[in-house]
């Protein structure tokens, strides 16, 4: 069967400052009755009160099942994730009507709590409100809702050096951690149209970490490595039917992300030459190999412990084989299937899996996830221009909002 091409490659992912793109409107309309034969309307009874509730308030509201298939679809197009076989298992958390800050905080802990479940990690995705024409009435600044704070200090870096930024931001926010620890919890910054960005500490017990040790090396637990369970991604927006919603969504972590990665990356906690050392390898030449043995000792240990926990985690060669069932069924549906070979093939010995041995169509088709560049720069700690900006868009805002609750009551 012919793979059939896309039609809507991403302009760049988010578009304009627009409420909603009608063109885009009508194509996710059209996959959406094409993909679901049993819906409760038509395409053309449903194409005609989109059309006349966008010429009335210049966007429209996507009904629940909308939502919810809209949301699936974004991560079977992620073309970055490997884990996309279960796309159609993703629990949908609508929170659209939410405004306040106090109430972001509420929907996230709910989302960590509910997609935790004790460790048995469920696929979630909590949807905000749409941004409007004259900005984005929800603003999560976080990279990830649970992610571990880091210091400079005359002897390097203590915690993680990526949120050393994030830090000194919250900081100077006001956060006072009890302790200058490795794996100490970030707060949340959150921000919305009306109120100025506010911290917010989780409760330590919705925080589900893991602490690392090896099914061999007694040593390594002595380490004093952790990890936390849940991978809640809040610096993405997701295109949606021609409108960008800012969301949190988190799927179960690999192995390879946290032991290959978090931990063995010389610019994040570098484990590699302290585990090597334990393992007393011959760090003196490249030819022993000893950064791979050390990663891939890291990438058991974390194994072992997530498994020891109970607490779900991949590891690269089921993902390999499950992707590789995504790209069957896609295709016998129709459809492309998109991805990224250097995202999606794992760190360890790529060539041991079967994701390796061919290419991929990259381009980005809509709904998708993007990064959300202003997102990346507060998730970075970059000073961002607040106040500058705040006012006039703040007053815009309002006026919007007055306007909505004028058309509604
Ligand atoms: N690589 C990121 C991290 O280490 C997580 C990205 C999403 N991963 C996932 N398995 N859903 O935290």
């Amino acid at each position: 069967m012919a793979v059939r091409q896309p039609r809507t490659p991403a302009r760049n992912g988010l578009t304009g400052r627009t409420d909603c793109d009608p063109g885009e409107a009508r194509e996710f309309l059209e996959m959406y009755y094409a993909e679901n034969p049993g819906a409760e309307s038509n395409l053309a009874e449903r194409w005609e009160k989109v059309q006349a509730e966008i010429l009335a308030g210049g966007t429209y509201e996507l009904t629940d099942a909308e939502l919810t298939y809209g949301c699936r679809a974004a991560w079977r197009h992620s073309v970055r994730c490997v884990g996309r076989l279960r796309w159609q298992g993703m629990v949908v958390r609508d929170a659209r009507h939410i405004r306040t800050a106090a109430e972001v905080y509420e929907q996230l802990v709910e989302h960590i709590d509910t997609g935790t479940n004790g460790g048995r990690i469920r696929s979630m995705i909590t949807v905000f409100p749409a941004d409007t024409a004259a900005g984005p009435l929800v603003r999560i600044w976080n990279e990830q809702a649970i992610r571990y704070a880091g210091w400079t200090s005359p002897d390097g870096v203590t915690g993680d050096p990526r949120y050393v930024g994030f830090t000194q931001l919250a900081e100077s926010m006001g956060w006072r951690p009890q302790r200058h620890g490795r794996f100490e919890p970030l707060p949340l910054v959150i921000e919305t149209a009306t109120e100025d960005p506010q911290l917010f500490t989780l409760p330590a017990e919705s925080i589900l970490e893991v602490p690392i040790s090896h099914p061999e090396y007694p040593w390594f637990a002595d380490l004093g490595l952790r990890w936390h369970a849940l991978p809640l991604i809040t610096c993405m927006r997701m295109r949606l039917g021609g409108m960008n919603f800012p969301v949190a969504f988190n799927g179960f972590y690999l192995q390879d992300e946290i032991a290959s990665r978090n931990l063995s990356d010389a610019d994040r906690y570098n484990q590699v030459p302290i585990v090597a050392a334990g393992m007393g390898l011959d760090t003196s030449t490249n030819r022993s190999l000893w950064r791979e043995r050390a990663v891939i000792e890291l990438n058991r240990a974390v194994l072992h412990s997530f498994d020891g926990a109970g607490v779900t985690i991949a590891d690269h060669h089921a993902e390999a084989e499950n992707f590789m069932r995504f790209v069957e069924r896609e295709e016998r549906a129709g459809r492309c299937p998109h991805a990224d070979w250097s995202w999606i093939n794992p760190v360890p010995v790529p060539a041991q899996v079967p994701t390796f041995h061919r290419y991929y169509d990259t381009t980005e088709v809509n709904p998708n996830f993007y990064l959300d560049p202003d997102a990346a720069k507060r998730a970075s700690g970059e000073p961002v221009d607040v106040l500058r900006h705040r006012h006039r868009r703040r007053r815009a805002l309002r006026r919007l909002v007055r306007t909505a609750r004028a058309a509604v009551s």
